[in-house]
């Protein structure tokens, strides 16, 4: 099955792939000739996971889905949640957003913090939702190179490393991402026995 994820993080799109396993051929909005910038500027993450959608959607008339993150800290009351993204500039500055976040949480003993995960798919002219999210706490120094944006400073209940330190194969099987995309998965796969899909016959 074809799906547009309507990301221009490579990233995200392989943590995808890796999640949805064989099966589904994952494009993206340069698949299409769509290049701009796909833009996030409401203040939720489903507000902005909708909108990112219905942008690809309005720009090459195809049906796809986009997720939109964001880590919100218990002691800082939710931040940087939404602004994920520009916490510490206007840019997706990975760096400097951590550094903030460290520096925010100086002296700070709560460290408790999940990241959630919010997927629209535009389907056949409607809209539908999953969610996903991940438990943790944020470590005192950033530790780990793998992943990208908050990993280095994210450890998921019941582990002792940072998402940024642990395989990916263990970060794609507990994630905010991991648990909306294996809703999305699951509800594809209705939908096609719904629709008769004889691609999804006998599965
Ligand atoms: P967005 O969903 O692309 O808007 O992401 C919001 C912010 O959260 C960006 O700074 C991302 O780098 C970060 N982010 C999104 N997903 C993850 C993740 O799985 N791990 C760590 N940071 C993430």
């Amino acid at each position: 099955m074809e799906l547009i994820f309507a990301t221009n993080n490579r990233h995200k799109l392989e943590e995808a792939a890796q999640i949805l396993g064989g099966g589904y051929i994952l494009k993206t909005p340069s698949d299409f000739g769509l290049s701009e910038e796909i833009p996030e500027e409401r203040d939720t993450l489903e507000g902005n996971a909708v909108q990112k959608a219905e942008f690809v959607k309005f720009h090459t008339g195809l049906d796809c889905f986009a997720d939109d993150t964001g880590l919100e800290v218990e002691a800082l009351g939710g931040e940087p949640g939404v602004r994920s993204a520009r916490y510490a500039t206007d840019g997706h500055d990975f760096g400097a957003n951590t550094a903030l976040l460290l520096k925010n949480l100086e002296g700070v003993a709560d460290r408790r913090a999940r990241f959630r995960t919010v997927i629209a798919l535009i389907l056949d002219g409607r809209l539908y939702t999953f969610e996903g999210e991940v438990r943790g706490k944020i470590s005192r120094t950033a530790a780990g190179n793998k992943g990208f944006g908050y990993d280095p400073v994210f450890i998921p209940e019941g582990y002792t490393e940072t998402f940024a330190q642990l395989p990916a194969e263990v970060k794609n099987a507990i994630s905010h991402r991991a648990e909306a995309v294996r809703k999305l998965a699951v509800f594809l796969k209705d939908y096609g026995k719904y629709q008769g899909d004889p691609s999804l016959k006998g599965k």
